[in-house]
């Protein structure tokens, strides 16, 4: 579903292409209406949600129009302020999600226009808003949501160029050029998914941790969240995302060597900010990812390690950061979950037990002590240490760097290990280690 995003991508936007316009006819919302609407709300859930929030500053940046983004969750209960006159856009990939389905019927009673942006055909979101524009992202069976997200981002974008263009903030001109940018969109996904070793040497640096952040500011920050949620929900690892200035207000504390942090930085008017957080994370031990666009010029030593994605218009980045986000997730889950040490033990790299023709670089990144275990110091703090299924580590052994103990593994008793480690199922760690 990862790599159907240029096609889902390309096919959500060129039918709402008219002469180089964007065009919403379909749910009969036109120029007038459109601009008539005194406020405007996006209510949804998770990664919908999340695509809401990249509508909100892109709305607001183009259209001059104050949006307010809600969870449906607490837009539901909270007896919101919304009525005639207002519309509010419902986001949902599958249509019918309890609680964003029930934020469009208060909405509704409450003399709101209702605009849905649904993936499934026919659904119940679908039926019961008052408009609709289909994303056609294609049957989405994962639950974590990937292709739904960026079909999401880009009505989003369509719906920014159509108000800016309506409440006539940008000049058709201006319009005409938004609408071609997003057109080249699609070819740049495919650009930004041949990065994929790098998302996976990402993926290697952050498999041990027990805690991640994710930072950004402003469209930056929107992404955060989506990176962190994907994050955790396939690969069950504890992550944040902060909007950058705010660490110093708290979470900083949380930062230490054990942190990895992933700080996406693709805006210019605030990068420099970005990378002022940047040097203050670092300057607490924490390894840092960070991606930028590719013209981005970064000093060295800056971040431990930089995704560069493909230049476009700054406003259209989310789509393409979007990607690596989902594949570090992606990576890491299979790092993770998988039963590492079988596969790797038996030898049969390219075996039909474990899809290494997906992980071509991860094998790279994984130093394998097998047999040869540490009796005394090994010193390596950047890499992922792999002990071998059953393998026995000697008490006197001393192993600086993130650990993959192996299924079965024994550690004895007063082994020293520096660095999060996961424990196979079975493995023994001895007293005092
Ligand atoms: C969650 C999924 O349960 O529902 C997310 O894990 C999804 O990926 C969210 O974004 C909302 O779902 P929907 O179908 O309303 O977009």
């Amino acid at each position: 579903e990862i790599h159907e995003q240029p096609t889902a991508v390309k096919t959500t936007i060129t039918p709402r292409i008219n002469e180089g316009m964007p065009d919403f006819s379909e749910c009969g919302l036109d120029d007038e209406k459109l601009a008539s609407y005194n406020n405007i709300y996006i209510v949804a859930c998770g990664t919908a949600m999340h695509a809401g929030m990249v509508g909100k500053y892109v709305i607001e940046k183009l259209a001059r129009t104050r949006v307010t983004v809600d969870m449906a969750s607490e837009f539901r209960y909270r007896d919101p302020i919304v009525g005639k006159g207002d519309l509010v856009i419902l986001i949902s990939q599958s249509g019918e999600t309890a609680d964003t389905r029930e934020a469009l019927l208060i909405s509704r009673k409450k003399g709101a226009d209702t605009l849905a942006f649904v993936n499934v055909k026919g659904s119940s979101i679908a039926r019961e808003a008052d408009m609709v524009m289909y994303t056609h992202a294609g049957p989405e069976i994962s639950v974590a949501s990937t292709k739904a997200f960026t079909v999401q981002i880009s009505m989003m974008y369509m719906f920014a160029f159509k108000l800016a263009y309506a409440k006539k903030v940008i000049t058709e001109e201006e319009c005409r050029e938004y609408v071609h940018k997003l057109t080249q969109i699609p070819q740049l996904i495919e650009k930004t998914l041949t990065h994929d070793d790098e998302a996976q040497y990402a993926a290697s640096r952050i498999m041990n941790a027990e805690s991640l952040l994710y930072i950004g500011r402003g469209l930056d920050y929107a992404l955060s969240m989506e990176g962190s949620l994907k994050l955790k929900e396939i690969s069950y690892i504890h992550s944040e995302a902060y909007a950058a200035g705010e660490l110093k207000h708290g979470p900083i504390a949380l930062i230490s060597e054990q942190t990895p942090v992933i700080a996406i930085a693709t805006q210019s008017n605030i990068i420099g900010k970005t990378l002022s957080n940047i040097s203050e994370v670092k300057s607490r031990g924490a390894k840092v990812v960070l991606m930028c666009s590719e013209d981005t010029v970064i000093k060295e030593n800056v971040a431990d390690y930089i995704i560069r994605i493909p230049q476009c218009d700054e406003l259209l980045m989310p789509i393409l950061a979007a990607v690596p986000l989902q594949l570090i997730a992606y990576y890491t889950a299979i790092l993770r979950l998988f039963n590492l040490d079988e596969t790797i033990a038996s030898g049969i790299f390219d075996g039909v037990t474990y899809p290494w023709e997906v992980l071509p670089k991860i094998k790279d990144y994984i130093i394998e002590l097998g047999n040869t275990l540490p009796t005394e110091e090994y010193d390596h703090p950047s890499e992922n240490i792999w002990i071998a299924k059953s393998a026995s580590v000697a008490p006197t052994a001393y192993i600086n760097g993130p650990c993959i103990i192996g299924r079965n593994a024994e550690v004895r008793h007063c082994a020293f290990i520096r660095g999060n480690a996961i424990v196979g199922e079975g493995a023994v760690v001895g007293n005092s280690t």
